[in-house]
């Protein structure tokens, strides 16, 4: 007898008519035709079983906060954080608390199963760092919360953030954050750099760095990332957040700078719907788009993972915890358009995500945590090109959120997939 068994499910590789039966949490059998019973079953009528959205880049202190205390008129990263500066002091850590949980709600709804989030650690009283470690232990049981402490007025350029980051880990947050691009000079930005690698380095932390989110080409704080990360023998424990710059660097630098970070085995996570949004604020035309080089990153081997950032904040008005649609947004912005690349996209918002994450027992397979998310499509493109509909979410072989099929929705494809109309 098992706890829950999905029958005729498709899955992200491709294998179609497949049963998954899960046991104490953990998918115990994935194969065709299991007969055995179970306490719940699910007939997923041959829609996509995908492990569940991963968010590796996100801001649950700031999150739907839009309008508190006024709105970014110039809709510039730099107004944003003089906006999240005039937020901060007058809003208490059960603001923070009520927001953040409100927002996981959506995020469960949608399929959402892991997030990294950034906390802003320039506030002395440590009001967002108190919040979301209380959010992290409430939301354990549908949500793996992974905070990383965030200087956001930078690590040297406020007086007393080293002192709040060191503080912030003591009190349990799990990664070592950092914006080089705001200290006051770009050999600070990148003392910067060399001081956090070695706070994670000494205490066996991941480091995930807000990293050159800039449009100035000469912002090259990944290059130090990427030598840092060799010199304290911190490979495939480093991201770099954004990397924005690199989209307007010169291309003979980049040949070299890319090498590099493959060597130090460095993540890169872009936040599409923000960094169009925010970049070439600056340009008259032509525009910069602001996305990091996705596809040559992706091709040199580098782990890429695409990351909301922002919903309803001092950044972005917009947003609904929906992972496809910033998967949908990358897509388009990276020019991401063949059936191999539109497939990518989707690994980076659910596999890639969570190795960069480092989550343990995620996917698909026999073994793993029995966490999953069944979607009203029938493969990877399908479900970018709908931002297919969540028709139940599992967590530990559990529904935790269910959703009726939609039937309004026109069926442009006459019954076939968005892979068989383009392979015709
Ligand atoms: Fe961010």
């Amino acid at each position: 007898m098992f706890d829950l068994i999905v029958k005729n499910a498709t899955l992200t590789d491709g294998r179609t008519g497949i049963d998954i039966a899960c046991k104490d949490g953990v998918i115990t059998a994935v194969e065709s035709g299991i007969t055995a019973d179970a306490e719940t079953l699910i007939d997923a009528k041959g829609y996509l079983l995908s492990p569940p959205f991963v968010d590796p880049h996100f801001h649950m202190d700031a999150t739907l906060s839009l309008g508190t205390p006024r709105v970014n008129m110039s809709g510039t990263l730099l107004e944003g954080i003089a906006l999240w500066g005039e937020l901060k002091p007058i809003q208490s850590v059960e603001d923070i608390v009520e927001r953040a949980l409100r927002y996981c709600e959506l995020a469960i709804a949608k399929g959402i199963g892991a997030i990294r989030s950034h906390v802003d650690i320039c506030d002395d009283e440590l009001k967002g760092v108190r919040a979301l470690l209380e959010v992290r232990e409430k939301v354990r049981d549908h949500i793996d919360l992974q905070l990383v402490a965030f200087p956001q007025d930078g690590v040297l350029r406020d007086p007393t953030a080293k002192d709040n980051m060191i503080r912030a880990l003591d009190l349990g947050v799990d990664v070592v954050g950092g914006i080089p691009h705001f200290e006051r000079t770009m050999a600070d930005g990148a003392d910067s750099v060399r001081l956090l690698c070695e706070i994670a380095a000494e205490r066996g932390l991941l480091v995930d760095l807000h990293c050159d989110e800039s449009d100035d080409p000469l912002s090259r704080h990944i290059e130090t990332l990427a030598c840092e990360t060799q010199r304290l023998g911190l490979q495939g424990r480093v991201t770099g957040s954004h990397l924005t710059s690199m989209h307007s660097m010169d291309s003979y630098y980049v040949s070299k700078l890319i090498p590099l970070m493959v060597e130090a085995g460095v993540y890169a996570i872009p936040n599409p719907a923000i960094n169009i949004m925010l970049q070439g604020r600056h340009d008259t035309y032509p525009k910069r788009r602001g996305l990091t080089r996705v596809r040559e990153l992706r091709d040199a081997g580098i782990t890429v993972a695409f990351g909301s950032d922002c919903v309803m904040d001092p950044w972005y008005s917009l947003g609904k915890a929906d992972m496809l649609d910033i998967a949908f947004m990358g897509l388009h912005v990276g020019q991401l358009s063949s059936i191999a690349d539109m497939e990518w996209c989707f690994d980076a918002v659910t596999e890639n995500g969570a190795r960069i994450m480092g989550l343990d027992g995620y996917g698909l397979a026999k073994g793993c945590n029995a966490n999953f998310v069944l979607l009203q499509a029938k493969g990877k493109t399908d479900a970018i090109r709908l931002r297919a509909h969540r028709l139940t979410v599992v967590r530990r072989g559990k529904v935790i959120s269910t959703s009726n099929e939609v039937t309004h929705q026109l069926d442009a494809l006459s019954g076939r997939s968005l892979n068989e109309a383009m392979s015709t």
